[in-house]
């Protein structure tokens, strides 16, 4: 028995589809390119991955783990997870790999899809894709300018004029305890009047706090975390504005702005859209995470890196209008214009993609259906051929945009096609 529905996607998730993936190409051409400008090589790590590596590396108290966590027990009882995120995956592919025996830092980049079961809504999937860049194994502030510098590049390549960098350092494991508990004693007394997700992140994650939508009032009154940065990080975070500036990349500081995910220590930035705004809403973000390989279990590493999401920034570059024009399917279409002649159209193809993309049109429609299609297509040439001109070997080379139309021996296709 069939379904009484037909089967449709499961929510939150899309497909991307011919014209729309052209645009993604660009864009992902585009990362790949500024990353390896700047010497980074891609890797590519699995989509499942230990719970425990996602769940110590991003944090039990965090959204992504508590919320958005795609978790199941495969058939050998092991608890798995789809990767929300791939900081973590890459830490431990290094390490795994040998890289950290390599010369450091190991600079990484990867694309692909992560999983959140985030609540559905316009620029939030459940399935998102990311631009994920990592420089692993080495403590200086100038690779968290260059990873910032790669990202600032990638907009700007893409043509979008409309990504603002904000930064902000939020310390390590030296100067944030007593910055959790000036927050602690700050937030306290408010406690009442704080919703009820807020009123959790007072009692296991105090710096979320300044992420609360709802309350973002008391945010702005809280104290900033700058001011209690030690020596040490308050010196990383001056070299890394000072990297900014000669690089010519503007900021904003924002002492309110945290990451939703735990690992982050010292720098810590977001590229914000305007027409998206909001920190909820970012085109992407990073930061350092000295302390994320020792979580997992590894020897302590320092590393620095951002991921930005494909699919806002994809809708970014259609809100600012940027036009990529999408190639037709292929160049020529091969028309067989009459019963019995897929193998001649066949062979027809073969020869026309000796130098350029080429399809073959094997439907029975007519003659005037298949150039219609030809036409929607955006096809520049169409070779069309009826049984006597396949027992001569020739084609109608017609040229779409001019409607010049000429015979052409099949051998001497490869020339005629290639101007
Ligand atoms: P993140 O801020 O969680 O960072 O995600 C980075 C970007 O992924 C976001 O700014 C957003 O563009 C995109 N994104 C996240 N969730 C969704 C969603 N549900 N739908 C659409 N897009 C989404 C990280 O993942 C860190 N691993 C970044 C990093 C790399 N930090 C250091 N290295």
């Amino acid at each position: 028995m069939p379904p009484s529905q037909p089967i449709r996607a499961t929510r939150g998730v899309r497909d991307i589809l011919p014209p729309e993936r052209a645009v993604w190409q660009v864009a992902e051409a585009a990362a790949a390119a500024i990353a390896e400008r700047f010497g980074y090589q891609e890797i590519e790590t699995p989509i499942i991955e230990p719970a425990e590596l996602v769940e110590r590396g991003v944090g039990e108290s965090t959204d992504v783990v508590t919320k958005e966590l795609y978790k199941f027990q495969d058939p050998g009882k092991r608890w798995l997870v789809l990767r929300p995120e791939g900081t973590a995956g890459a830490v431990r592919a290094y390490f795994e790999g040998h890289l950290n025996q390599g010369p450091q830092p190991a600079r990484l980049y990867l694309m692909g899809p992560m999983f959140r079961h985030d609540r559905p809504q316009a620029g939030r999937y459940r399935q998102l894709y990311q631009f994920d860049v990592e420089a692993i194994g080495d403590d200086s502030p100038a690779y968290d300018a260059e990873v910032i510098e790669i990202a600032w590049n990638w907009f700007k390549d893409l043509g979008l004029n409309g990504v603002n960098l904000q930064l902000n350092s939020i310390g390590d494991a030296k100067c944030r305890p007593a910055y959790r508990q000036a927050l602690l004693d700050y937030y306290r007394p408010l406690k009442d009047k704080l919703d009820a997700d807020c009123q959790r992140r007072l009692e296991i994650n105090p710096l979320r706090l300044l992420d609360c939508k709802t309350d973002a009032k008391y945010a702005a009154e809280a104290p900033k975390v700058t001011d209690y940065l030690c020596d040490e990080c308050r010196a990383a975070f001056a070299e890394v504005r000072r990297l900014l500036d000669a690089a010519g990349i503007e900021y904003r500081l924002n002492p309110r702005l945290v990451r939703g995910l735990d690992y982050y220590t010292r720098t810590a930035f977001e590229f914000w859209h305007e027409a998206i705004g909001g920190a909820q809403n970012a085109l992407g973000g990073g930061g350092r995470y000295d302390g994320l390989a020792a979580e997992l279990g590894w020897p302590a590493t320092p590393a620095v890196g951002f991921a930005a999401g494909l699919d806002r920034t994809v809708a970014m570059m259609h809100e600012e209008g940027i036009e990529i024009v999408a190639k037709p399917p292929a160049d020529v279409l091969v028309v067989p214009d009459g019963p019995d002649l897929a193998v001649a159209a066949a062979e027809v193809g073969r020869i026309s993609r000796q130098v350029r993309p080429a399809m073959v049109d094997f439907s029975d429609r007519s003659l005037k259906a298949k150039m219609r299609a030809a036409d929607r297509f955006g096809c520049r040439w169409v070779a069309i051929f009826n049984a006597d001109e396949a027992r001569r070997k020739v084609v109608q080379l017609r040229e779409m945009a001019s409607g010049e139309q000429r015979e052409v021996a099949w051998q001497d296709l490869p020339e005629a096609l290639a101007s």
